[in-house]
């Protein structure tokens, strides 16, 4: 215990002498959240990377959320615990395969979650989050074709949602493709007054379910205002930590996955990032985030767009 105060208050040492800023998403790690400067969903986190006036942005969550920070902060040193966290989503929509296929539909608009490489960002018209894709969906005129990558659970539910017809890149997430609907309605049954909040990442039988629908930030929110005291949360359990942090007098339960025998609903790539390497990547300014300047040239347009757009 001791040797962990004395990492985070190296690490809070470390980051006044550097001008540093610590960012994490709701995904990482309990210690992580705990001393970062700001945790978040997605959307807020490219939001206060847009803004910060640090020197150094150090991006506690994974790979293409440090791309979109240095993108917006190309002068900045943008740095990551651990290079190899990525995206089992993001790695569903190479961009070249991607690219091709818009190719394939002139006269259709692009538009990409945030879950996606610089490269594939260099190729749409706009980014969107779970926290903004139905109000961004909604900004494009009725008759608009419109694609959508790469998630298609999100983008089933975007569509049932506005009355669109997207076309949908055939891409999903690891982690909340697995939760399992028998042991998420076994525990509706033990507590049947528990309402169920579930990431749009989710496949459709486990949406279908639901009380609400939301990004991490909407499950947040939503949890905060209701009056229910239990919820069954379908979406990585580091959400849980920020949930019991603000509600401590309310129950939340994990969802479970269909493999009892793993922790699948924790990202097994979000977890990569520890307070060790956080030291490390602080101490030795190493490894850093690095984005081609042509396809950040690309890719900057449409992450500009969505921040317009959500304002
Ligand atoms: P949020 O934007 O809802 O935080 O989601 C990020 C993510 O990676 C979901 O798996
Ligand atoms: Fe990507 Fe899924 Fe991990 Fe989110 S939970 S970062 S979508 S692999």
């Amino acid at each position: 215990v001791d040797k962990m105060l004395d990492l985070k208050a190296e690490i809070r040492n470390l980051c006044k002498e550097k001008k540093a800023v610590i960012l994490g998403h709701f995904y990482q790690a309990d210690e992580i959240q705990e001393i970062a400067d700001f945790i978040g969903d997605s959307l807020a986190l490219a939001q206060w990377a847009a803004k910060t006036d640090a020197e150094i942005i150090v991006m506690c969550g994974v790979h293409f959320m440090g791309e979109t920070a240095k993108i917006l902060c190309p002068d900045k040193k943008v740095l990551i615990p651990d290079l190899n966290a990525g995206c089992s989503l993001a790695d569903s929509c190479p961009a070249d395969s991607f690219a091709q296929f818009v190719k394939e539909h002139p006269g259709y608009k692009v538009i990409s979650y945030v879950n996606t490489s610089a490269a594939v960002k260099a190729v749409t018209d706009v980014v969107v989050t779970s926290t903004n894709a139905r109000q961004i969906v909604d900004s494009f005129p009725k008759d608009q074709q419109l694609i959508f990558g790469p998630d298609k659970n999100l983008g089933n539910y975007i569509n049932s949602v506005t009355g669109r017809n997207m076309l949908l890149w055939n891409g999903a997430c690891h982690v909340h493709e697995k939760f399992s609907v028998e042991k998420i309605i076994e525990l509706k049954q033990r507590y049947p007054d528990a309402e169920i909040l579930v990431h749009p990442e989710c496949k459709g039988a486990v949406a279908k379910l639901a009380d609400k629908i939301g990004s991490t930030a909407g499950l947040l929110n939503y949890a905060i205002n209701s009056t229910s005291k239990n919820f069954i949360v379908a979406t990585e359990s580091g959400i849980l930590y920020e949930m019991r942090r603000k509600c401590p007098d309310k129950n939340f339960i994990p969802a479970p996955p269909e493999d009892s025998t793993c922790a699948c609903n924790e990202c097994n790539f979000m977890r990569l990032n520890t307070l060790e390497k956080l030291y490390n990547t602080l101490k030795y300014e190493w490894p850093e985030v690095q984005v081609d300047a042509e396809i950040a040239r690309q890719a900057i347009k449409p992450i500009r767009r969505m921040l317009e757009l959500s304002k």
